[in-house]
Parts: C-alpha cells; sequence; structure tokens
C-alpha cells in the first residue's frame, strides 16, 4: 500500500484479462483505479475498482475525460489489435501531459512444428485461405467475419461470446459456437478434430491466454494463417501487469514525494 499523499488516479483502457490483472495489482496495491470498458459486450467481465462503459468521443473527449477526472497515470492496456484507442489515447495524454505506458502482451513467435502463414490483415488471411484448405476455423471477434463473407467454397466455424448483429457480413457455410474462454490445448484439439478443422485464422494476441489453439494446430499439423499486429504507437511499453504496476508505483512515488 502506499502510505502517504493523496491517492494517485489511474485510468486502465481496458477490455483485456491483462487490464483486469493491473486493475487488481493496482487497486490492492492502494492506487485509484479507473478502468474503461468500450462496451462491446453485453455482459463483460469486470475488472476490480470503479469500471466506466462507453467511448468517449475521440481524443478530444478522452483528453477532456483525464483532465475533468484529474487522471494522473494512464495505461493503455488495451487488446493489440484495438489501435484506434491507443492511437487517441496517445494523442490525448500528450494533450494534457498524463504519463501514458503501454502495457502489451508479447508477441507469439512460430517454433518448430507451426505451419504459419503471416498475412497483413483479415482480408489478406481470406484471400489465401482457400489454397491451405477447405474447413477454416476463424478464431477471431465477430467484427472481423465480414472480411470471410466471400468464401463460398469453403465451410467455416467461428466462436465468440455474442451473436453477431443479424444483418452483418458473414461467410455463407457457417458455424458460430458461443463460449468464453479460457480453453485448454485438449479443449481445442477437440473442437478441431470434431469439425475436421484443415485450416486456422488467428490474430497474434500474444500471452498464454488464448495460446492453446496455437498449439493445438501445432500438435494436429494443422495450418494456421497469422494475421499480423498493427503498426504500434511509439512510446514506453511493459509486456506484463506486474510491469505496469512498477512503473505505477515508481510514477506515483515520484508524485507524492513532490506533492
Ligand atoms: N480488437 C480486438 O480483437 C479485441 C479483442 C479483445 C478485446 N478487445 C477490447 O475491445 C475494445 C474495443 O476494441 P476495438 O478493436 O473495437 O477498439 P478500437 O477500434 O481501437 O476503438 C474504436 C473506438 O472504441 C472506443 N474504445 C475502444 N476501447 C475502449 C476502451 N477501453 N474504453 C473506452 N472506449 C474504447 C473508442 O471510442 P471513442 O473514440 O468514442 O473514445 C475508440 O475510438 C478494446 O477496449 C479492446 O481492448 C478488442
Amino acid at each position: 500500500m502506499l502510505s502517504s499523499g493523496p491517492m494517485t488516479r489511474v485510468l486502465v483502457l481496458g477490455g483485456t484479462g491483462d487490464a483486469r490483472r493491473l486493475a487488481a495489482l493496482a487497486t490492492h496495491a492502494g492506487l485509484d483505479v479507473v478502468s474503461s470498458l468500450a462496451g462491446r459486450t453485453r455482459d463483460p467481465l469486470l475488472p476490480e475498482g470503479d469500471v466506466r462503459i462507453g467511448g468517449f468521443g475521440g481524443v478530444e473527449g478522452l483528453a477532456a475525460y483525464l483532465a475533468d477526472e484529474r487522471v494522473d497515470l494512464l495505461v493503455d492496456a488495451t487488446h493489440p489489435y484495438a489501435d484506434e484507442i491507443s492511437a487517441h489515447a496517445a494523442d490525448a495524454a500528450d494533450r494534457v501531459g498524463v504519463p501514458r505506458l503501454r502495457l502489451d502482451r508479447q508477441a507469439w513467435e512460430a517454433v518448430e512444428g507451426d505451419r504459419w502463414t503471416r498475412v497483413a490483415g483479415a482480408h489478406e488471411a481470406a484471400a489465401v485461405l482457400p489454397r491451405l484448405g477447405r474447413r477454416a476455423f476463424l478464431a477471431m471477434g465477430r467484427q472481423e467475419l465480414g472480411a470471410f463473407a466471400g468464401l463460398d467454397a469453403m465451410w467455416c466455424l467461428a466462436r465468440m461470446i455474442e451473436p453477431p448483429d443479424a444483418d452483418a457480413a458473414r461467410p455463407h457455410n457457417l458455424e458460430i459456437v458461443y463460449d468464453r474462454g479460457p480453453f485448454t490445448e485438449a479443449d481445442e484439439c477437440a473442437l478441431l478434430l470434431d469439425r475436421a478443422i484443415d485450416v486456422l485464422v488467428t490474430r497474434n494476441s500474444g500471452g498464454d491466454e488464448t495460446y492453446a489453439k496455437i498449439a493445438a494446430a501445432r500438435a494436429l499439423g494443422i495450418a494456421v494463417v497469422m494475421i499480423e499486429r498493427p503498426a504500434q504507437v511509439p512510446g514506453e511499453v511493459v509486456r506484463t501487469p506486474e510491469g505496469a504496476l512498477a512503473w505505477l508505483l515508481d510514477r506515483a512515488g515520484v508524485r507524492s514525494s513532490r506533492d
């Protein structure tokens, strides 16, 4: 626990498991934490501490929030593919002079036995898929399904927490399973075998939480189309919630000794 001075107010831009872990660590360490969620899922896993939900209204809105709420420190712990909010966070923090840290899991690297085809985005993934298989597991968010809508000759599986919008574009031959992880390698092997999947499409989310599908594909010799991460915003980066907590405590110590 911090021993003296006013509580340091921290905004964690979240929506990830690492953001939830950081919120818990920082709250227990005596920091005043607010986590922000975009509001995409109806029944999100809520972090410890205060939570606000919904967009800020672009860079302007986030800068105004940081100033109005007297935020001392900002941690952008959003998903590596959530590049818009990360860019907004960098601009808004610069604008109002709030120190910002990026918490970003290390990307996965291919190891022996992996059969990865690396692509830059979902549309490129859809373009290479028919060369690699006929039954694809599209392991990504429901917003991404539209890119695969033209794959009429393929059978596709998707897994998500909530149904996509009824009028959202999607592949013609699609089965959706509704489930929320974590999944073990055995779970993933069972799913891949049960649906006779011969190609997996995934983003390089990094970390352990969603790695089981990669390990399962390797174990079964299944091809993987790996959608590479978008360019990251420059700035200080840590790879773990513990690393982010150390940064917060360091900054909070500096701040309270100046108060
Ligand atoms: N992309 C993924 O694959 C993925 C996977 C797992 C979790 N998530 C989480 O889902 C959220 C949305 O992802 P996305 O790819 O749609 O984001 P995005 O494209 O980078 O952001 C689009 C807009 O959504 C709002 N937003 C995003 N994250 C927010 C947050 N944590 N708090 C408040 N507003 C937020 C912002 O609206 P305003 O401009 O109005 O402020 C932002 O401009 C993120 O928080 C991310 O951590 C994303």
